[in-house]
This record gives C-alpha cells, sequence and structure tokens, in this order.
C-alpha cells in the first residue's frame, strides 16, 4: 500500500468500526424502537465533541468458530466527550455486535474510559444494552464484569457514575449499574433482573413476563433499582445532561454556580396558608419545593418509589442543593423502609460530593406495625439516622408541621449537626401526637370514667392541653433546638441566607477506615 492508499484503508477502515455488526443489525435495532450506540453517544454529548477511543480493538476468542466473526470496536463504543462544555467519559454498549454481550477486550476497553475518568475526576456515563456474559469466552468475561466492578467500586464518592439502561441488562451484568449512583430505565425496551423469567420459572414454579420481573415500572416503583424512569432514550438522555448540570465533577469540586434571576428576597404569601388547619388534612409538598427554589426547577429522583420522601435536585440563587422532604400527601409522609433507605442513599451523595442539602420536614413518626419491623425499620431508619449525622456539607432544616419522636431526631435536628434549623410557626415538635400522648398519660383516669360524654371532655381538655404545650415550635426554639421561627413566605430569602452564611463550613470526622453505616 503506498501512502494514499494507507489514509484510504484507514478512512474505510473507520467506517466499517462505525457499521459495528452491520447494516441488518442495525436495521433491526431501529426496527425496536431503539437507537444504537454511537446514536446515544451523540445524542448525549455537546455536538461534534465525541472523541472515540479504541475502535479498532477485536475480540481474541478462537471458540466456537468466533475467529471467524469479528467486528472493529467489539461490542462497545467508548471515549470522552463534553457536556455543557465539561468533559465526561462514556460508554455505550453496541448490541449489533454479539448482542452487547461482554467480551473480555470490551470489557478492557469499559475499564480504560473508567481509569481516565478517575485519573482526570470526570464524570462517567454508562450506557447498557447487552445480553450479558459473552457465552462463548467463559470465565474471562467473568473476569471482565470483575474488572468492572472494582473500579465501581472505587470511583465510587470520586466521580459521579450515571447508568442508562436502554435494553436488556441480566444477570451479574445489573451489578455495575447497581454500584453506579443513578440508573435510569426506558419504559418499554429496557430490563434488568438477576435471573430471567425462565430461569425462574423452573426455579420456581412462578410465571412472569420479562416487563414484571425486571421492568422500568417495577424498578422505578417497586424495588427502586431505578432512579429515573423515562418515555424514551431521548428523553433519557437529555435527563442524564440535566443531572449532571447538579453535580460538580468529582468530590473535590464543587457543583457549578448557575447564573439566578430569581429574586433571592421573593416572598410568596401563598406559603402562609399553606398548611391545612386540620392537622390531619394533607397538603403537597412538591408545591412547596417548587415556590421556594429558584424558577421552579426541582430534578426530582426516585419519583415512583417511597413517594412519602422527595428527593432531588434544585438550585437557591444558583447553587445546586439536595431536597429532602417528608410528603404529607402520600402516607402522611410517614418514615417507612423504603422512605428511609431512599433518602439516606441521596443524602450520602449530597453529601459525597460537596451538595448542601435542605430539608424540609412534616413527619408524623415512623409506621408502626410488625410489617415494618419484621422488614428492618430499626436498620433503615438507622441509615437515614447515620447519613444525616455523618454528613459534613451545609445542612439547613425547615419544620413546616409535624416532627415527632424518633423521626424529629433522624430528619436532620440540630443535634445530628444540622447548621440552621428553622421552624414555620405552623410547626409541631413533641415526642408523638396529641391522642397517642394523652394515650399514655392519662390511660388510668381515661378508664375510670365510664360516663363517654365525660370521657370525651376530658380528653379533648387534655389534648387542648397538650397541643397548647408540644404543638408548637417555641418549646424546641426556647431551647436553641430551632434557631428561628420564620414566616412561611420568607422561607426562600432564609434558606439562601442561612446557605451563604455556611458556604465557608468546614467540618471533617474522626480518622477511620471507613464507618460501619448500619446496611
Ligand atoms: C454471545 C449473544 C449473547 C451472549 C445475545 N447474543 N446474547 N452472543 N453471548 N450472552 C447474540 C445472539 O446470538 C444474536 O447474534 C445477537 O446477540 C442478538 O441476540 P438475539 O437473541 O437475536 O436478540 P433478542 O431476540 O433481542 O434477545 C436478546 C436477549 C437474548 C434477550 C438478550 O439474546 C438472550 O437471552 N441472550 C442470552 C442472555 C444470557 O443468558 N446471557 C448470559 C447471562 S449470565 P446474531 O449473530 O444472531 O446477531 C451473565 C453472567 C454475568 O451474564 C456475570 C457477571 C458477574
Amino acid at each position: 500500500m503506498n501512502n494514499k492508499e494507507k489514509v484510504k484503508n484507514l478512512i474505510d477502515l473507520r467506517a466499517q468500526a462505525k457499521l459495528g455488526g452491520g447494516e441488518k443489525r442495525i436495521a433491526s435495532q431501529h426496527a425496536k424502537g431503539k437507537f444504537t450506540a454511537r446514536e446515544r453517544i451523540d445524542m448525549l454529548l455537546d455536538e461534534g465533541s465525541f472523541e472515540e477511543l479504541d475502535m479498532f480493538v477485536t475480540h481474541r476468542c478462537n471458540n466456537f468458530g468466533l475467529e471467524k466473526e469479528k467486528y472493529l470496536g467489539d461490542g462497545v463504543v467508548t471515549g470522552h466527550g463534553t457536556i455543557d462544555g465539561r468533559t465526561v467519559y462514556v460508554f455505550a454498549q453496541d448490541f449489533t455486535v454479539f448482542g452487547g454481550s461482554l467480551s473480555e477486550t470490551m470489557a478492557q476497553k469499559i475499564c480504560k474510559v473508567m481509569d481516565m475518568a478517575m485519573k482526570n475526576g470526570c464524570p462517567v456515563i454508562g450506557i447498557n444494552d447487552s445480553g450479558g456474559a459473552r457465552i462463548q469466552e467463559g470465565v474471562t468475561s467473568l473476569a471482565g464484569y470483575a474488572e468492572i466492578f472494582e473500579r465501581n467500586i472505587l470511583a465510587s464518592g470520586v466521580i459521579p457514575q450515571i447508568s442508562a439502561i436502554f435494553g436488556p441488562c441480566a444477570g451479574g451484568a445489573v451489578y455495575s449499574p447497581a454500584l453506579t449512583d443513578f440508573i435510569m430505565m426506558t419504559e418499554d425496551n429496557s430490563y434488568m433482573f438477576v435471573t430471567g423469567p425462565k430461569v425462574v420459572k423452573s426455579v420456581t414454579g412462578e410465571d412472569i413476563s420479562t416487563e414484571d420481573l425486571g421492568g422500568a415500572d417495577v424498578h422505578a416503583g417497586k424495588s427502586g433499582v431505578a432512579h429515573f424512569k423515562v418515555e424514551n432514550e431521548e428523553e433519557g438522555v437529555l435527563l442524564i445532561r440535566k443531572v449532571l448540570s447538579y453535580l460538580p465533577q468529582n468530590n473535590l469540586e464543587d457543583a457549578p454556580l448557575v447564573e439566578c434571576s430569581d429574586p433571592i428576597d421573593r416572598l410568596e404569601d401563598s406559603l402562609n396558608e399553606m398548611i391545612p388547619d386540620n392537622p390531619n388534612h394533607p397538603y403537597d409538598m412538591k408545591k412547596v419545593i417548587h415556590t421556594i427554589v429558584d424558577d421552579e426547577e426541582f430534578v426530582e429522583v426516585h419519583r415512583n418509589y417511597a413517594r412519602n420522601i422527595i428527593v432531588g435536585f434544585a438550585r437557591f440563587n444558583g447553587v445546586s442543593t439536595g431536597i429532602v422532604a417528608n410528603q404529607p400527601n402520600f402516607l402522611a409522609g410517614v418514615l417507612d423502609c423504603d422512605a428511609s433507605r431512599k433518602a439516606a442513599r441521596f443524602v450520602r451523595f449530597c453529601d459525597a460530593f460537596n451538595i448542601p442539602i435542605l430539608t424540609l420536614v412534616d413527619v408524623p413518626g415512623f409506621l408502626p406495625g410488625s410489617g415494618q419491623e419484621y422488614a428492618g425499620i430499626i436498620a433503615h431508619g438507622a441509615k437515614l439516622l447515620f447519613a444525616y449525622g455523618e454528613a459534613t456539607v451545609p445542612k439547613v432544616t425547615v419544620t413546616l408541621r409535624k416532627s415527632y419522636g424518633g423521626a424529629h431526631d433522624v430528619m436532620s435536628c440540630k443535634q445530628l449537626r444540622g447548621d440552621f434549623n428553622y421552624a414555620w410557626p405552623t410547626a409541631e415538635i413533641a415526642v408523638m401526637g396529641a391522642a397517642g400522648a394523652i394515650e399514655v398519660l392519662e390511660g388510668r383516669t381515661l378508664a375510670s370514667i365510664n360516663d363517654q360524654e365525660e370521657k370525651a371532655k376530658f380528653l379533648a381538655e387534655k389534648v387542648a392541653e397538650y397541643n397548647d404545650a408540644f404543638a408548637n415550635p417555641y418549646q424546641a426554639a426556647a431551647y436553641g433546638y430551632i434557631d428561628d421561627v420564620i414566616e412561611p413566605r420568607n422561607t426562600r430569602f432564609r434558606v439562601i441566607r442561612a446557605f451563604q452564611a455556611l458556604q465557608t463550613k468546614k467540618v471533617v470526622n474522626p480518622l477511620k477506615k471507613h464507618s460501619n453505616i448500619p446496611l
């Protein structure tokens, strides 16, 4: 080949690599309503920013005649590019090559971009669409997975890791996404499970469809494995871009500061009337969130899972902030196992990546009953307690209404190193609600009153007495556990001022190898 031919050869090889498993398989991918690996990367990254690596890698397997079937790039497209001008590393499994199944060389390609992401302190985004371990390769494929897992683990808390599931993700392959910070699934084409429907049927006899076993609804709503469910891939990549805009590049940086045109002292009169007079009536905490954050913009994480607690990202005066809030509109905002786990993981994520946390409290307590006790509410509740108590980022808490019992302590109270703890005048901070308290304190007297009318009168008096004493924020404020009782309509301003005063916060936990959070 002369030099001109060599250049032509390169161009041809690149064109060949870009076809992955070939036009027929690309057409079949499109027919399923899915994009190819390269199309996905192009949609995800800033236009023209993608630099591909390892395009000429091929597998080295000689089993089952595989040596006769090689594709340039071997089942995964890897490289780097930018999102909103910031560098990210990406890998996208290419279903058109052996169903995106993982070979030894494919694992090496993925590990290479993960190592580069770590070295450079940049997020890594993985797009999963794969039939799992490449069956013809045997143990080298399993080893490849473990190489990836180890990197996921070491990168955890150092660089943000986001997984998009845009196709199958089954068997042990699920554990790489599971080790990352956020998992996103598309509504119709994605599924995740440790064992598929056929194995389930043969082992347990259970008849279940792929969708019902591990579809997006299952993981975004029931198991909580997925943090985001999106309608389609286009929506998915846009959401990944959006989520990243709230995150720093790595644990040594702060999230980008965004210019804010929303006045910081914006008063919202509607908040003064947000809390219903009847303490048992619900209201929508999301309304409160939208009202106080910059430009009403809130990116909710785990929207369909454990809806009694809300977690997500917003900005205050342009500063990225994690919000954790009880939702009185769902199960009265009670803390249960799922809600505790959901919030604990989010608090730890924010703390790992220097994102301040705002906690909005309206919690009647922990959900009582054998169901929760058997499910381990003690351990799960402790996770949230641990996460808040360990977190060193700026923490501002606003108690809107109920803050009872153990749940009061858990929800970022003063003694868990809450930096600024405010309350609305409608706050009720006590050991328990009035009805329960009177049952305990006056049980004997109540039992001795036979006349029902008299009993009701006595009960009402005692409840009123208890509410006067405890169903307010002033007892807590008298002890300094609440730093100020604020007018609800001024919440945005007070929260922003509090975070401004915490910008230089420095707290270091005692030196240790690592903590032993009650997993
Ligand atoms: C090699 C594979 C493959 C695999 C799919 N292909 N999975 N090749 N190893 N694991 C190939 C097919 O042979 C086919 O090749 C092409 O990919 C597309 O596959 P189809 O079956 O035609 O596609 P579709 O009908 O969409 O079905 C997709 C699928 C199915 C549901 C993923 O392919 C499937 O069940 N694959 C096997 C899944 C599996 O059991 N994997 C191992 C799990 S154990 P051609 O040449 O026809 O295009 C595991 C352990 C990991 O992963 C442990 C980590 C610790």
